[in-house]
């Protein structure tokens, strides 16, 4: 009996989404895969998508491994939060259709919300199961309504994976500073381009251009999200290229990355960022 697939059709930033899963399918389905993304290779299945011939994920069989790093240090920093605040409210903000609330599988006393634009947000209701204390948002992270409504009066956790470089900057800071206004302590965790980063992706990067994104926001160094987020202190920052879980790629890969992290300018064309407040 042949299942019916869930047709895609999406326009503009949304497609962009479909590379990471793309990416997270092939390391799960890899021999050795790194972040092990079950539900990512399962909904690449159930998704009526050419994932090998569309100019969004063709190119994506080439490299996974910066997404699998980042996606593993962001669910590390997740992880060490939530083992702190076990009551916390975790704002993932342009989740796409990342399986991480089920990856990380927080206790019941974490209110989820995975909020992404609407056409996203339809689809992953029909991709993946309710749960408890989980919550979806059908809204453009920088609109300042929906923020209202979630509860804040306990630590917020504000996790933004490949989803800065969409804004344009000054959206970005006011969204930053509503959440450290609003919630009595939290962290935030987010990844930058770097302005070098940023041309070099316009550069080589056919995801943006076929997707006809616009790019925005961009930060050399942890100091000018200081100076721009009053109450906001570094708890760790680090180039893509330094992560922990480069050790766990192959050795051409490691050696790439040790050259890398070690060339100025080039070192920091992709960061992760944890601040606390
Ligand atoms: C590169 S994808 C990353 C998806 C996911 N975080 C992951 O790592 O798999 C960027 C996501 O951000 C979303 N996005 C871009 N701008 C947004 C905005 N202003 N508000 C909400 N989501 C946005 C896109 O729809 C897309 O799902």
């Amino acid at each position: 009996m042949s299942v019916s697939k869930i047709h895609v059709d999406l326009s503009g930033p949304p497609q962009t989404m479909l590379d990471m899963l793309y990416g997270k399918a092939l390391d799960a389905d890899s021999p050795h895969p790194i972040l092990n993304d079950t539900f990512a290779k399962t909904l690449v299945e159930q998704l009526d998508y050419d994932w090998q011939a569309s100019a969004i994920t063709r190119q994506r069989r080439r490299q996974v491994a910066s997404i699998v790093v980042r996606g593993t240090q962001f669910d590390t920093w997740a992880r060490e939060f939530l083992a702190r605040h076990p009551q916390a409210v975790v704002l993932h903000l342009g989740c796409g259709l990342d399986s991480r609330v089920f990856r990380l599988d927080p206790g019941p006393g974490v209110q989820w919300y995975d909020v992404d634009y609407p056409d996203v947000i339809s689809l992953r209701e029909r991709l993946y199961p309710g749960r408890d204390h989980y919550h979806l948002v059908s809204a453009s992270a920088t609109d300042p309504s929906w923020l209202t409504a979630i509860p804040a009066d306990r630590p917020g956790l504000l996790l933004a994976e490949g989803l800065s470089m969409y804004l344009p900057e000054a959206e970005g800071v006011a969204l930053l500073r509503r959440v450290v206004e609003r919630f009595p302590a939290g962290e935030i965790q987010l990844d930058f381009w770097s302005r070098l980063g940023m041309r070099a992706q316009k550069r080589t990067n056919r995801v943006i251009t076929h997707s006809g994104s616009t790019l925005g926001w961009t930060v050399n160094r942890p100091e000018e999200v200081l100076a721009a987020v009053p109450g906001l202190r570094v708890i760790s920052a680090t180039s893509m290229f330094g992560a922990d879980t480069v050790e766990r790629l192959p050795k051409g890969h490691r050696r790439v990355a040790k050259v890398a992290s070690r060339t100025p300018g080039l070192r920091k064309i992709i960061q992760f960022h944890r601040y606390g407040f």
